[in-house]
């Protein structure tokens, strides 16, 4: 649990622009990358293409365990093999966020994923993005962020993200699925959705991306993480 790699956690709830600011504070330091998120949306995805009921949290558990995974990035593209398929835009629908968020609430899909994620945490250092990346996964890391924005910001980011990869969306539905999604991730008992007691809050709600990516890379050279 005491890593010696640098870890730096940004945790926070759906359309904060966690996803985009790890993935931008990992390319500015040239370290790896955890999306914790996309491997629940990969125990959904397998869930339910090999006919799981949608209650069968042992079921869940063993692949959360022995699913083969791959996370490529090249240059600016990102692949996702699940089983040396590429789900990279099928596990992106809203549909598999909001399976995912209830296949994220029993501890033994967690627990099974424990220890594949800590394992992404190699030299020179990982950005893990998520929900209990500061509170459970890596309690240690010496830098913890939790990017949050007001409702109304984060559904008009979900729903560009979606209309960029060509999904149809209605910024009402979607509205209601990212509250409905928060109060779950929020509110179960096993790592909620909450920030650490140690992590920076920071409100993107009127930040662009640079401005956010300002402030962590900032923080960072404060704790002399970096130069
Ligand atoms: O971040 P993303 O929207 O891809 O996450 C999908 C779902 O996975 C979240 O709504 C949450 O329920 C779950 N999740 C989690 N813990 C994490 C990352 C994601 O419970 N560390």
């Amino acid at each position: 649990m005491n890593s010696p790699v640098r870890v730096v956690t940004l945790d926070g709830p759906s359309g904060s622009g966690k996803g985009t600011i790890s993935r931008a504070v990992a390319r500015h330091l040239g370290w790896h990358l955890l999306d914790s998120g996309a491997l629940y949306r990969l125990v959904a995805l397998a869930g339910r293409e090999r006919g799981l009921e949608r209650g069968d949290a042992q079921g869940h558990a063993r692949i959360a365990g022995t699913m083969a995974v791959r996370f490529d990035a090249a240059a600016d593209e990102e692949h996702i093999l699940l089983e040396g398929r590429e789900v990279t835009d099928a596990i992106r629908s809203e549909e598999v966020g909001q399976s995912a968020s209830r296949v994220a609430a029993w501890p033994a899909v967690r627990e099974a994923l424990l220890e594949r994620q800590r394992a992404f945490a190699v030299p020179p250092g990982l950005v893990a993005d998520g929900r209990d990346m500061g509170t459970v996964v890596f309690p240690q890391a010496p830098l913890k962020i939790f990017l949050t924005a007001n409702p109304e910001e984060r559904a008009r980011r979900r729903y560009n993200q979606l209309k960029q990869k060509g999904s149809s969306a209605s910024l009402s539905a979607l509205s209601r699925e990212i509250a409905e999604r928060d109060a779950r991730d929020s509110s179960r008992a096993a790592a909620p959705l909450v920030p650490a007691a140690d992590a920076v809050v920071i409100d993107s709600t009127r930040l662009d991306i640079e401005a956010v990516l300002g402030q962590v890379i900032e923080l960072g050279r404060r704790r002399a993480l970096w130069a």
